[in-house]
């Protein structure tokens, strides 16, 4: 017989049937009744064994954290709390657990303790519920594209560019680290390295992206990016995924449109596919908001909040007029910001960034046409010669979700935006031939995977949505 997954027997009939279960033990209460969990709902099923017929020895076996392998029969449940209970026939250990060592015990663990053991901490209901909606999200994110005529692109991972031109790239070598070949003034001599010169992991696909926006018209990338920033906040991960579209033809307010739909589809799709553990995370968040003053405790649940996002339009507005609100805020007179705002082309820290989404406009905001020098350099400049075609999609709870831009189509302006920002043009002569060959206004963003997975699940720590987080003195697993 095949054996059926928690979800399947939990939507089945509760007439009399035989059915097999592998799954394992969340707790075994009275020597009677198993709390099993396989990972396909955050639900576990009741398994009722009766101890009268079975060996002592298997008894003692069944421990918090044990694999087990159960046939029985599927009927009505006689207890409260579920419909359908397992009544247990045989009971096969298919691999023990010492209860005195497993560290995932029935009962309230800290989200340090369980990053410390992230091997382990999918097989508790927060981290299942987590990881089950951050697979949903990915999903949907395929299918949105697929149905709206994107051709599914995977960029390099090991590359020799630097897309956003901040210097924050891990190097990739396989060069002897203790005796690297040097050049004559003393420098390591990357001619020798694996690649004949020097290479990274990416810290975006965006440039090889482009070349394909200008062939097959609309492609995106879903993958991971790697940057070598030394900060250790809640919202940067030195590995983390980003979804990076891009478009021919298409210009800044054709940007906006994609993106705000974009996000407002993939949030519909969760909120009616994973009702189940969104109400689950739901909870939690009001239990620990319970902990908190009143004055830090958001105006509305998890699924609130999401739905918020989905029914109300995004707020377009443009740096000049949030430099404007910033420098009249009253935390910016008052002089709490840690950074004042006192001119126009200083660049946003996430503290006004937070400002302007969760006390000011109470709604997702899209920041446009910035400063050109605090913007990377293929940015489309404006007519006005200082700003840029950039746009920054700022949520509430989480800062900057989405990165974009117009991209410069003119090789002449391009050409002199690199020069000023000492880009060498020999490195980027691909990414200038689209200049050359056919050049058209196109644009296109990046979204932080990982921040779009926070906001869904209403996680306050970006290591707690991605499996295993490498951050600063830390690769663990
Ligand atoms: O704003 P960024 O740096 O934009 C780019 O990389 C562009 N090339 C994207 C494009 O236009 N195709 O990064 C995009 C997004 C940010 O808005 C943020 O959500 C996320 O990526 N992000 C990070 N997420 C986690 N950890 C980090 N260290 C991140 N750095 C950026
Ligand atoms: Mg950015």
């Amino acid at each position: 017989m095949k054996s059926n997954t928690v979800a399947e027997l939990l939507k089945k009939d509760a007439k009399s049937q035989d059915i097999e279960i592998k799954g394992w033990v969340r707790t075994f209460r009275a020597n009677r009744f198993i709390a099993l969990n396989d990972g396909s709902t955050l639900q576990n099923i009741q398994c009722v064994v009766d101890f009268e017929k079975t060996d002592e020895a298997i008894l003692k076996r069944i421990t918090t954290g044990a694999a087990v392998h159960i046939k029985g029969q599927l009927i009505e449940s006689q207890g409260k709390g579920q419909n359908v209970e397992i009544a247990v026939l045989s009971i096969n250990i298919l691999g023990d657990s010492d209860p005195e060592t497993y560290p995932i015990q029935p009962k309230k663990h800290s989200f340090e303790f369980l990053r410390e053991n992230a091997h382990l901490r999918t097989r508790t209901n927060t981290f299942s519920a987590v990881m089950r909606l951050r697979s949903s999200l990915s999903f949907a994110i395929h299918k949105y594209f697929n149905e709206n005529g994107f051709y599914y692109m995977h960029t390099p991972i090991i590359t020799g560019s630097d897309a956003e031109g901040a210097g924050e790239m891990f190097r990739v070598s396989n060069l002897d680290a203790k005796n690297p070949p040097l050049n004559e003034d003393g420098s390591v001599n990357f001619k020798e390295d694996f690649f004949g010169k020097e290479t990274n992991l990416t810290v975006s696909g965006q440039l090889e992206a482009e070349t394909f926006a200008m062939s097959l018209g609309k492609v995106y990338t879903f993958g991971p990016t790697f940057r070598a920033e030394n900060s250790n906040t809640s919202r940067h991960l030195a590995e983390f995924w980003m979804i990076e579209p891009e478009v021919a033809f298409m210009d800044l307010a054709g940007n906006m449109d994609l993106a705000e739909d974009f996000m407002k589809s993939v949030l519909k799709y969760v909120l009616d596919n994973n009702r189940e553990d969104l109400e689950f995370l739901e909870q939690r968040l009001l239990d620990e908001e319970k902990t908190k003053p009143q004055a830090e405790r958001s105006e509305m649940s998890l699924i609130e909040k999401i739905n918020f996002v989905v029914d109300n339009n995004f707020k377009r507005v443009s740096y000049t007029e949030a430099i404007d609100i910033l420098k009249n805020s009253k935390p910016n007179k008052k002089k709490q910001f840690n950074y004042i705002i006192e001119q126009w082309g200083a660049d946003l820290q996430s503290e006004h960034e937070r400002f302007l989404v969760e006390k000011h406009f109470k709604c997702p905001v899209i920041l446009f046409d910035y400063p050109a020098n605090i913007k990377a350099f293929y940015m489309r400049l404006n007519e006005d010669g200082k700003t840029v075609r950039a746009m920054d999609i700022l949520f509430p709870g989480i800062g900057e979700m989405v990165g974009g831009s117009q991209r410069e189509e003119r090789l002449d302006v391009l050409k002199a935006k690199m020069k000023a920002l000492d880009i060498d043009e020999e490195e980027l002569w691909w990414y200038l031939d689209l200049r050359k060959y056919g050049t058209a206004v196109h644009s296109g963003f990046g979204l932080g995977f990982e921040r779009l997975v926070m906001f869904a699940t209403g996680m306050g720590n970006i290591r707690d949505v991605i499996p295993y987080p490498r951050t600063p003195q830390n690769a663990e697993f």
